[in-house]
């Protein structure tokens, strides 16, 4: 799809932040993927559809979890996770994706997942450091970034899980695990 008409359709879905946040995501993912030799049209397109259902109501994001089969132990954990697998089917439904590669790395933007594909990572990774992103630790992971995408990656869910940690708030399993598969399996060198 080209980068105008899949921006239309996400622009319609989203405040205006969050289509800023997008447009950030859409340029560090493309030039993550240049980095690190992924293809950067799909890198693109997962990008810009990577919030596509951010703001559907919860009780719709809820019956398409049920209805498509998806994990249900999602429904009760925080919310915020939903938007990622109810993302992808809508990106395929509503915008006619159909690129696996494309919707499996907007499937598990948010939780992560064991055995991540290159283009996962950069898209989880480019969600977190994009330009408009600003907290602590953010600059530690894009110096990592560019240098060494498991490096970065296991930098960002560590922040993530003391960041739920420290809030008292649950942690969904899938993070654990990626966590753990990314430290077994890094490449640092
Ligand atoms: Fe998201
Ligand atoms: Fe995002």
């Amino acid at each position: 799809m080209e980068r105008e008409t899949a921006l239309k359709l996400v622009k319609e879905q989203l405040t205006e932040h969050r289509y800023q946040h997008t447009l950030g995501v859409m340029e560090t993912a493309i030039s993550l993927a240049r980095r690190y030799g992924v293809d950067e049209k799909k890198a693109e397109t997962a990008a810009i559809f990577h919030d596509y259902a951010k703001f559907r109501p919860k009780e719709e994001m809820k019956q398409i979890i049920i209805e498509q089969k998806f994990p249900l132990d999602l429904l009760e954990y925080n919310s915020e996770l939903w938007h990622a697998p109810v993302g992808a089917f809508l990106t395929e439904s509503e915008a006619g994706i159909t690129d696996r590669e494309i919707l499996d790395a907007i499937r598990y933007h948010t939780s992560g997942r064991v055995g991540m594909t290159i283009l996962e990572k950069i898209i989880y990774l480019a969600d977190y450091i994009e330009p408009g992103r600003h907290f602590p630790g953010v600059d530690e992971v894009r110096d990592l970034a560019q240098q060494n995408l498991d490096a970065a990656l296991i930098k960002s869910v560590q922040n993530t899980i003391i960041f739920l940690l420290k809030k008292n708030q649950t942690v969904y399993p899938d993070t654990f695990y990626t966590y753990n598969d990314l430290i077994k399996n890094r490449r640092i060198d």
